[in-house]
Parts: C-alpha cells; sequence; structure tokens
C-alpha cells in the first residue's frame, strides 16, 4: 500500500480503517512511501462486506505523530498493533508491551523533531521589505517528516507574512494566508539575513560560560541544525573561551560587603539626583529602614531611579548583586538584558522610572559568591510602604510589573505568573498594572525556544506598557 508523501496522516488512517473494516491482516499488506512500494489494491476496491470498528483515542493521537517518523516500517508497526488492539484495547495502557513501547519511542522522536525545528528555522528575507506582505524562507533539515505537522504553528506564528520552509523532502509554502504542501523543491540559494548579527549578539549574550555543559548543550542544540542557524557560528569560539571567562568571572565574584559601603552610597548619591528636596527625604527614610532584616546584610538599599515626572513605571523585584554594590537599580546582566529589550521596544529609559518592589539585596553567601534568593511575601510587604511612597511621588499612569514578586507587591495577587503574562491588572487604587516576565527568567531559560518566545513577549509587553503610558 503506497502512502503519499503529502497528507500521510489521513491517508494512513482512511487505508487502515478500510482494512481493519473488512478483517484484513497485518501480513496480507505490505506498507511503503516510496515508490517501490507495491500498491497492493492497485487503487481499487477493497472487497467484502466492512464492519464497524472502534479505535482507542489515544491510537489515534499516537498514529498522528508516528506516520511523520522516518522508519519506513512506522505504517507495517502502526497497522500490526492497530490489529492487535481490536480484541484488546487495553494494550493501549500496557507499559509492558514491546510494541507500544515502539511506537511511544517513535511518538517522541517525532514531537522532539518538531520542536526543534521550531526552535531551529531561521528565516532570511527574500522579498522586497516595503512590500505590503513581506516574503521569507529557510532551508531546514529534519530527521523526520516533521514539516506538514509543523507547518501550522508557523502560520499561527508568521500569518501576517509570506514564507517558504524548504527542506529535502516536502516543503511548506503560506501565501496570502494560505498553507500548501510542495515535493521535492531544490535547495533555494538564499541570502543573509540583516538579523544574522542580531541572533549572533543575543546567544552571545545569553551565554553564561560558568553553566557550559556541552553535552546538554549539543543535546538540545544538535550539531546538524548548527549549519543553517546564524547564531552557531560563535559556539566554537564561547565554548574554547569559556574555561578563561568562567575563571575570570570567579576571580571578578564581590567580595562581602562592608568595605564597599561608602563609596557605593556616593555613588547612591550621585545618580538619586532627580529627586526633589521631598523625594530627598524619602531616600533618607530608607537608607535608615530596618523593618525587615535584609537590610543586614545588604550594602545599601538600592533606591528607583528615572525622572519623577515619568509616565511609566517599571518595577523589578530586588536589587542583585551588582546593583547591590554600585547603589543602582537594574545595570547588572538583567538589567543589561532589560536595556536592550526596553531599546528595541522603543522605550527610552531616561524617560522610564525604574524601580523594585524589595530595596534591599537578599542573597546567601557561598565562598565568595552571593547567590540571588527571592524575597519572601513578609519582606515583600514589609517594603511595600517604599514602593508606594515612590508611586505617590512619581504617580506613573502605568507601571509594568516585572516578574511574581512585582507583581505580588503592585496587585496583593500571588497567582502563577503564567496566567497573568501580558494582562493589565490594577493596583488597589486603580492604576493600571501590566503585568510581564521578569528579564532574568530570559536569562535562565536552557531551551532557545522558550527564550525566544519568552523574550518576544517580554519586548511585545515592554511596547504596549510603554505605549499604553503615553495613551493615558
Ligand atoms: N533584578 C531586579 O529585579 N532588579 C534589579 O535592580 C536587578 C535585577
Amino acid at each position: 500500500m503506497k502512502m503519499p508523501r503529502i497528507g500521510v496522516a489521513e491517508a494512513w488512517r482512511d487505508a487502515a480503517r478500510g482494512f481493519l473494516q473488512r478483517n484484513v491482516p497485518p501480513e496480507a499488506l505490505i506498507w511503503g512511501d516510496t515508490e517501490t512500494a507495491p500498491d497492493l489494491f492497485g487503487g481499487g476496491e477493497l472487497r467484502g462486506e466492512a464492519r464497524e470498528v472502534t479505535v482507542p483515542k489515544g491510537f489515534v493521537s499516537m498514529a498522528n505523530s508516528v506516520v511523520w517518523h522516518s522508519d519506513p516500517a512506522r505504517f507495517a508497526k502502526l497497522y500490526a498493533f492497530l490489529w492487535r488492539l481490536r480484541d484488546a484495547p487495553h494494550l493501549m495502557a500496557d507499559r509492558g508491551d514491546r510494541d507500544l513501547a515502539a511506537l511511544r519511542r517513535m511518538e517522541k522522536n517525532v514531537h522532539r523533531c518538531q520542536h526543534k525545528m521550531k526552535a531551529f528555522v531561521r528565516f532570511r528575507e527574500i522579498g522586497d521589505p516595503d512590500a505590503q506582505r513581506r516574503s521569507f524562507a529557510a532551508w531546514f533539515e529534519p530527521t523526520h517528516h516533521t514539516v506538514e505537522p509543523t507547518a501550522q504553528f508557523f502560520a499561527r506564528r508568521f500569518g501576517d507574512m509570506d514564507w517558504r520552509i524548504y527542506t529535502p523532502d516536502v516543503s511548506a509554502v503560506f501565501e496570502d494566508g494560505a498553507l500548501r504542501f510542495v515535493e521535492d523543491c531544490p535547495r533555494p540559494d538564499l541570502p543573509e539575513d540583516a538579523n544574522e548579527q542580531l541572533w549572533v549578539t543575543y546567544f552571545q549574550n545569553i551565554f553564561n560560560p560558568a553553566r557550559l555543559k556541552i553535552k546538554a548543550m549539543t543535546s538540545e542544540m544538535p550539531k546538524k541544525y548548527w549549519k543553517n542557524m546564524p547564531e552557531a557560528a560563535a559556539i566554537s569560539e564561547l565554548i574554547a573561551e569559556a574555561p578563561a571567562r568562567a575563571r575570570a568571572m570567579a576571580e571578578a565574584a564581590p567580595t562581602l560587603p562592608p568595605a564597599r559601603v561608602k563609596q557605593a552610597q556616593a555613588q547612591q548619591a550621585r545618580f538619586a539626583s532627580s529627586w526633589t528636596r521631598d523625594t530627598a527625604a524619602l531616600v533618607a527614610e530608607v537608607d535608615k529602614c530596618t523593618r525587615c532584616p535584609l537590610h543586614c546584610n545588604a550594602t545599601q538599599a538600592v533606591h528607583g531611579e528615572g525622572p519623577t515626572s515619568a509616565r511609566l513605571m517599571i518595577v523589578g523585584e530586588q536589587p542583585g548583586d551588582m546593583e547591590d554594590l554600585q547603589g543602582r537599580p537594574f545595570i547588572g546582566p538583567a538589567g543589561q538584558l532589560f536595556d536592550e529589550i526596553a531599546k528595541s521596544a522603543g522605550i527610552d529609559r531616561g524617560q522610564a522610572y525604574v524601580t523594585n518592589a524589595v530595596k534591599h539585596f537578599k542573597y546567601v553567601a557561598r565562598g565568595r559568591r552571593r547567590i540571588h534568593q527571592s524575597p519572601n511575601r513578609t519582606e515583600i510587604v514589609a517594603c511595600k510602604p517604599w514602593l508606594e511612597e515612590e508611586i505617590r511621588h512619581v504617580s506613573p499612569r502605568v507601571i509594568i510589573a516585572m516578574g511574581a514578586s512585582a507583581a505580588f507587591a503592585l496587585t496583593g495577587s500571588a497567582a502563577p505568573l503564567k496566567d497573568r503574562r501580558g494582562r493589565v491588572e490594577h493596583k488597589a487604587d486603580g492604576v493600571a498594572v501590566l503585568v510581564t516576565y521578569h528579564p532574568s527568567y530570559l536569562l535562565r531559560a536552557q531551551d532557545p525556544e522558550v527564550a525566544v518566545r519568552a523574550r518576544d513577549a517580554f519586548q511585545s509587553d515592554l511596547a504596549r506598557g510603554w505605549e499604553l503610558a503615553q495613551r493615558h
């Protein structure tokens, strides 16, 4: 029974149902997806009375993935198991069944391949960038036949542009909102993309030499995909430099605070220049704060920064290691990423007021390193009067809450961030609070697809918050 390369899921399902209804045993069939596979029934009618058959839902969903596997025996394996299932539907739940285990492995391989495709396809612009619908193309070499089942993901994501994903097998073409598949397109000669350097820079930024695990990295981003990914150009160099960079990071690791207090406080005074006399009193009070134990180990309180006339206020969690030492919010790694994304979202950081829910750095000391610890609810509540005072001084039109601690401090709700991100909520006094990720979440994400998706979402939240603040 020859299977088509396009639309194989429906074709296999219809064929298998027909054979099963007419009691055709697996050994009477030869399945294949190549030109050489014999078409046993020659496209003719199946003989015999069809009887109703029911197939467990779990099998249908598994088969819908397995049909895209590259193993030429996949159709035969599926049908042989389906045949056994007729009289023993409980087999679907039998973990010891070898046939089922083999199919589950194939299903998993296909899912993994779809996941890689979503993460590693890199489009290049092939049309006029000023055209009403811009045009992009990518070359990708999946391990399994995953273009067709994954194309809807790209159609949802890039619905307002035309794009093509070429593969050595079946290619996906999305034009004017319509998706189709084409067989055997030759490999196109794709131009370099202006965004390529951006990918390289982004990858260099999120690469942490101290956390380098080559095995995990090559398993998450297998080498076979590297050649079509611009950012992979940086990988070998980053791996080679990693030990030296990690050593340098360890040597530069901050020592514990007290010796630096004076210097840091002098810096703090310089950056507090946008405060009026009224707000200067608040700064002095926060500096003396002992409302929770966090002041004991921190170098200093870190105050908000930015014009008190700002329409947009951005609230993070608490100062990190560098912020604690230098007395300024968002200047360490998370702050630098925040700056970069805020800039691409059209935010001028100098026009926004940036602060934290908690003003002292909470950490545990491990050797010479100070490891960040999230503040607990009591600490957030203890610090809340200072945040409220800042809000009173600045009177922002909109506040962006970055991360769960800020969202809790501003709204009193500790609901999970995943259910709230991108939503506009409100403070008890009605001020709009747009909830988004904390930039350190983007830094921590190991999975490139998750990182890219989170970065896109974060950038669009920042842009939206900025836009709402100008409007109100
Ligand atoms: N993370 C925060 O939430 N705030 C900072 O100031 C730095 C890192």
